[in-house]
């Protein structure tokens, strides 16, 4: 049966934040464009509002969410900095990095946005999304605006194709300069753990801190709970490091050259003919969804080097590619 379309879709400017303001303090979700990926906000500190993110979203409750602040002084009220992490704030924020801090004791962010953690993930937004924090004056919560499992969206289309019957309103900034999610770290005492590869690169984190990331160990489930299993998942399956195309395949493609059999190719979308890593990742999520709708069985995708904006590429690639689950 087709889905019912009932959300409303709003061009970002000074009308859709009087109305996106609005919804938000009435305790209602809106769909909002960020540098990375589109989120679905509520207002962090009210939880029948944040309820409804899972709802809409059919999210397992476990899994907690990240709060959009307009800056660092904003997230004093209810987190601590360590040194690093306010090194890391000033660097990137705003910006395409989450950082992980201790709750403070006198926090007003309500327990269903940390999932019960005495952690919140934190990022500073830039465009629409921080000048809808201002506008509120509250903390956001925000996960990326897709049903739980599926592609992150990057144009405000895709939110509505994949939450249009469950959520009323998509504020619509055009496609995310970014495209996919912010990176996620935590200090840890003298560590900088890396939980999420992101849109800041883990190199132009080690040049601020000064050391090398440590990433999560495999399986590392408990520190960034959100991590689990088949993510991401486009309906097609996906083939990573493909040295030719077999029939009935489509290709997604990376560099200047394709490989064998992409000229029989069911279609082809390449990420970034000048091998360009950033507009690689900005293109990622837009071409699997494009790819899948185009109705291959399997989309057969071509090695993608790991360095920089690689390494969140091929995490998300990976995901996408392992086994699904019951959804
Ligand atoms: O770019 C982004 O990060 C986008 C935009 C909308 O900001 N948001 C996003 O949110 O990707 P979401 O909910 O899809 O992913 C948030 C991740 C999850 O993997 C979650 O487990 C992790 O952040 N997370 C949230 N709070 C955490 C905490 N206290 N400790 C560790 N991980 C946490
Ligand atoms: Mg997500």
């Amino acid at each position: 049966m087709p889905k019912q379309r009932v959300c409303r879709i709003l061009k970002a400017g000074e009308d859709a934040l009087r109305e996106a303001r609005a919804a938000l303090l009435a305790g209602e979700v809106v769909a909002i464009p960020t540098e990375t990926v589109y989120g679905l906000a509520a207002d962090a500190t009210n939880g029948p509002a944040v309820a409804r993110i899972f709802e809409s979203k059919q999210r397992p409750s476990f899994n907690p969410l990240i709060c959009h602040v307009t800056g660092i002084a904003m997230a004093k009220r209810f987190a601590s900095f360590d040194p690093l992490s306010r090194k890391l704030a000033d660097a990137f924020w705003p910006g395409a990095l989450t950082l992980v801090l201790p709750l403070r004791d006198d926090h007003a962010i309500h327990p269903l946005v940390t999932a019960g953690l005495d952690t919140v993930a934190v990022r500073a937004p830039q465009g629409f999304g921080a000048e809808l924090i201002a506008a509120v004056g509250r903390p956001l919560a925000a996960p990326s605006a897709n049903r739980s499992g599926r592609i992150s969206p990057t144009t405000a289309q895709a939110v509505a194709d994949s939450l249009g019957d469950a959520i009323p309103l998509v504020i619509d900034g055009g496609p995310t300069a970014v495209g996919v999610e912010s990176t996620i770290v935590k200090v840890d005492g003298e560590t900088v753990r890396l939980l999420r590869p992101g849109g800041v690169a883990a190199e132009e984190i080690e040049a601020v801190v000064g050391r090398s990331l440590v990433r999560a160990e495999a399986n590392a489930a408990i520190q960034a709970p959100g991590m689990l299993a088949s993510h991401y998942a486009p309906r097609a399956q996906m083939r990573l490091n493909a040295d030719h195309v077999a029939p009935g395949e489509a290709l997604l493609g990376f560099g200047p050259v394709r490989i064998a059999g992409a000229n029989a190719a069911k279609e082809v979308l390449v990420l970034s003919e000048a091998a360009d890593m950033k507009e690689a990742a900005s293109n990622l999520f837009e071409f699997m969804s494009r790819l899948d709708a185009a109705g291959a069985t399997t989309i057969a995708v071509e090695p993608i080097p790991s360095s920089g904006l690689g390494e969140a590429i091929n995490d998300r690639l990976a995901r996408a590619a392992a086994p699904r689950g019951e959804k």
